[in-house]
């Protein structure tokens, strides 16, 4: 079943136009700010310059006593900011916190306008996203919003990821998915307490072989969630994404993991760090010599029929398809 992009009847006064395909916009890093603190807010303006998308973090990491101040925060920073291109995302509190409630009044209200995507977090089924969905359109409706404001899920709760192919169809509204692997790693009672990454022992011992020392291959955790998620997204015509990495001493280690995602099929991750941003930038858009070599499997069958060799590989219909996707994401990049 495909994503359907026109599942909800419209508001009967005061629709927004009606939802078209998802726009096709650079995304590779998704930067968190934390809006109560004004003086990291200031760096905002800066910031629109450097990166793909700006996101006003309300939920985890805010300390429960700055909540308003977030909220109040972000609206000021979208109220004040020239946007142009880059992407503005809010991460509001969880649906079933005291705070969501204004999160999503206040700022639909003040910066409706300007807000391009709402990240909702620990989303466990497609209900979660019927109800924020139902919730926007009425707000948007009062406020006359003109353009709809996307719902981008984090899959982060093992009932999440159980019904994530749901998820991805719930709504024309969706943008897309991150994979929240710290609160995964809880909600599954993994013994892990760190945010993303990998675990040095997380790994398989390599089969004896005489006497040379035994190898061990660390594994990477989170393999079988963003693959079921890049399944989910793609099969819904919506965009996956890595979400965290929180040893920001560890960059190697930021890096493979992006690109581990990046590999998969993830169009970006979150930056929590602004040494990530560069990272995201390396790994999400691709690489040079992939790219020429992609552009001569393209010249090579104009049609995107039959088989060719080039430089000893056999290339077909199939590795046409594959080359498209890179050449395109070369294109953006370059645009
Ligand atoms: C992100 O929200 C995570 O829980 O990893
Ligand atoms: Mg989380």
């Amino acid at each position: 079943m495909k994503s359907p992009r026109s599942f909800f009847k419209p508001l009967a006064i005061g629709a927004p136009e009606p939802f078209r395909e998802l726009p096709v916009r650079l995304e590779r890093m998704i930067h968190f700010v934390p809006p109560h603190l004004e003086k990291l807010r200031a760096k905002v303006p800066d910031l629109v310059r450097q990166v793909d998308v700006v996101l006003g973090n309300l939920e985890d990491a805010i300390p429960a006593d700055q909540k308003v101040a977030a909220r109040r925060g972000f609206i000021k920073m979208a109220q004040e900011v020239d946007y142009g291109a880059t992407g503005l995302w809010t991460r509001v509190n969880c649906l079933n916190s005291p705070w969501i409630l204004d999160d999503l009044t206040e700022i639909v209200a003040e910066a409706g306008n300007k807000l391009d995507v709402i990240m909702l977090p620990k989303v466990e089924g497609p209900w979660d996203i019927h109800y924020l969905d139902q919730l926007l359109a009425q707000l948007e409706a009062r406020h006359g919003i003109a353009k709809p404001i996307l719902i981008h899920a984090i899959l982060e709760t093992a009932e999440g990821v159980k019904n994530v192919e749901a998820i991805a169809l719930a709504s024309p509204r969706m943008h897309g998915m991150s994979l929240g692997p710290a609160d995964l790693a809880a909600s599954r009672g993994m013994k892990t307490t760190r945010v993303g990454g990998g675990h040095p022992d997380y790994a398989v011992l390599a089969d004896p072989r005489g006497d040379a020392p035994r190898t061990a291959f660390q594994q990477d955790l989170w393999h079988y969630t963003v693959a079921k998620m890049v399944d989910a997204c793609q099969s819904a015509g919506i965009k996956a994404f890595y979400g965290p990495f929180g040893d920001f001493s560890d960059p190697a280690a930021c890096e493979a993991q992006f690109r581990n995602a990046f590999l998969m099929g993830c169009l970006g991750a979150w930056s929590l760090h602004p040494t990530q941003i560069d990272i995201a930038k390396r790994v999400f858009s691709p690489d040079p010599a992939e790219v020429q070599f992609a552009a001569r499997i393209l010249d090579a069958m104009p049609d995107g029929t039959g088989a060719v060799m080039i430089d000893g590989k056999m290339q077909d219909d199939a590795t046409w398809k594959q080359a498209k996707v890179i050449v395109d994401l070369a294109r953006l990049v370059a645009s």
